[in-house]
């Protein structure tokens, strides 16, 4: 039996003293299943909001504690156990981290001083966060829509008016990223391009983008995202900006696909763990749009596999704190 620690993006003003509210519905209720699945193996789950951690006024990184933690057994606040009481964190959701990403790191470096396990595994995260991964995908032969610094994109593409899809290096949800038809379209972006990549545009997205999701390199589950149907330009399958998600079922192409896509991103040195693959299937098989391999939303209750999936996580979690603990 251990503990768990699980970060979670709060929907604050909702939040009671027997209940831990969460911000994102759609995605971010499948933690409960997570919890129910490690507490049905004897396992201990805590729920706390990132913001709670006392970085900055606690220097020392072995004494950094959370101010609030929520015990899920007892549907209760708790006074917050030591970091070190871990066996386990999982880096789950964190509201705006994208915006603080300086404070992000210094917690995800926390927890490896303090936890013996830290999933998605540090390293991956920290490799992941930057979509240059991108460019190291495409030199080792994997499948992905072209990616570009934005002024190769400008010579290669925009100046021949193939059309781009201009994304920040760091970010989530859609946010900020635009599809550019022209050289002009880019004054969104002047004076920051060197924080954004650019990619060609895949037009079969309007059919949507596949998301697959894996423990380890097992398949879970699939959905199909598609954008907003009622509106033309939005290309972006995002959930929170009016896309829809439906069950998908994927090919024995496809699976073959993401898997050698994640052995690929392992040969980079980075653990893999918790992970989404998301492509489109073009007239030359699957594409890369983006692999998330830092804390995905895999749609678990969507796919109607919330339980199946809350004991599927549980189980890869236990496995993993057991080989640490052998080691
Ligand atoms: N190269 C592309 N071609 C077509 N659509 C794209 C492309 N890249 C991104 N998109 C669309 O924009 C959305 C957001 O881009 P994505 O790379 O997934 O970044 P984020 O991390 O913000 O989700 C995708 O879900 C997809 O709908
Ligand atoms: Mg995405």
């Amino acid at each position: 039996m251990a503990n768990i620690l699980l970060t979670l993006a709060e929907e604050v003003g909702k939040t009671t003293g027997t209940h831990f509210a969460v911000r994102y519905a759609v995605d971010e209720n499948d933690c409960f299943d997570f919890a129910a699945g490690l507490k049905a193996l004897g396992h201990n789950v805590f729920f706390v909001n990132w913001r709670d951690l006392d970085l900055e006024n606690e220097p020392d990184p072995k004494k950094v504690q959370f101010s609030r933690m929520f015990d899920y057994q007892n549907s209760c606040f708790v006074k917050p156990l030591a970091l070190s009481d871990f066996a386990l964190v999982f880096v789950y959701k964190m509201e705006g981290f994208y915006f603080d990403l300086p404070r992000f790191f210094a917690m995800v470096s926390t927890f490896e001083k303090n936890i013996p396990v830290v999933v998605n595994d540090p390293v991956t995260i920290r490799h992941n966060i930057d979509k240059s991964y991108l460019f190291q995908l495409l030199d080792r032969g994997v499948s992905v829509g072209h990616p570009y610094t934005v002024e190769e994109a400008v010579k290669q593409r925009l100046k021949q008016n193939l059309p781009c899809v201009i994304k920040p290096l760091f970010g989530e949800r859609g946010n900020k990223v635009l599809l550019a038809k022209s050289v002009d379209d880019l004054k969104e972006i002047e004076g920051g391009e060197s924080e954004f990549i650019a990619q060609e545009y895949m037009p079969e997205i309007r059919d949507g983008e596949k998301s697959l999701a894996y423990l380890g390199f097992d398949f879970q589950h699939a959905v199909v995202k598609r954008p907003n149907a009622q509106n033309s330009d939005e290309f972006r399958c995002n959930e929170s900006l009016g896309g829809t998600v439906a069950i998908y079922e994927p090919t024995a192409e496809e699976l073959e696909y993401c898997q050698d896509l994640l052995k690929v991103y392992e040969s980079f040195g980075c653990p893999i763990h918790f992970s989404r693959v998301d492509f489109v299937t073009t007239s030359g098989g699957p594409k890369l749009v983006e692999v998330e391999l830092l804390n995905p939303s895999v749609y678990a209750n969507y796919s109607n596999k919330g339980q199946q999936f809350g004991a599927s996580i549980a189980k890869y979690f236990d496995s993993l704190i057991r080989v640490k603990e052998k080691v």
